[in-house]
């Protein structure tokens, strides 16, 4: 059976997932949600999110997405393209499911793959450079909800989504 295909993110009230290469928060509670939910399967990325989490994550596979040979990504798999990167995700040994990861253009091209999405919402609007798809609630229905969280009275609630109406 294919391994399913999930996306995992974190965004803010305004859809801002990231600024100047970095995530505009900083929550631990949700870095130990995104590691612990990714772990045991594999992570499909760009270049740029490899590169700020400065390697490839222990216990799990992942997939870089660059269209740049010159590009080298230390102890990941790459391919040219998307596609490419969710068959090559498949036949990897992690039995976990296929993680959609980011940034922006591969979460614009994976999350239509995807059949569930764990987002992370940040109750405040960001300023930002790089953003989720903006449409992404019409396509899925609501699973699960945590609690609220909040640090240094910044808060979010953990959310799971299915797609479908
Ligand atoms: N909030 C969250 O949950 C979350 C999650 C992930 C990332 N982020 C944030 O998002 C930002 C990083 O994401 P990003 O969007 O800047 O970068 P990215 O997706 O990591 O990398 C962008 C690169 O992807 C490559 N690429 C691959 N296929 C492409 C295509 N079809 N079209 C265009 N480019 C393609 C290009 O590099 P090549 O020239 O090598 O092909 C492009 O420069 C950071 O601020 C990060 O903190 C946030």
């Amino acid at each position: 059976m294919a391994k399913p295909i999930q996306c995992i993110v974190a965004v803010a009230q305004n859809g801002v997932i990231g600024r100047e290469g970095r995530l505009p928060w900083h929550i631990p509670e949700d870095l130990a949600w995104f590691l612990d939910q990714t772990k045991g399967g594999t992570m499909i990325e760009g270049p740029a999110c490899y590169a700020e989490l400065g390697k490839a994550l222990e216990g799990r596979g992942t997939v870089v997405v660059s269209r740049d040979p010159a590009k080298t990504f230390p102890g990941a798999e790459r391919t040219a393209d998307l596609p490419a990167a969710v068959a090559l995700a498949e036949t990897m040994p992690w039995t976990g499911p296929t993680w959609i990861t980011g940034g922006e253009r591969i979460y614009a091209e994976g999350l239509p793959l995807c059949s569930k999405l764990f987002i992370t919402r940040i109750h405040r609007d960001f300023p930002g450079d790089r953003f989720f798809p903006a449409d992404w609630h019409q396509h899925f229905t609501k699973l699960a909800s945590s609690k609220d969280g909040e640090v240094d009275g910044l808060k979010y609630t953990f959310e799971v989504w299915e797609r479908g109406q």
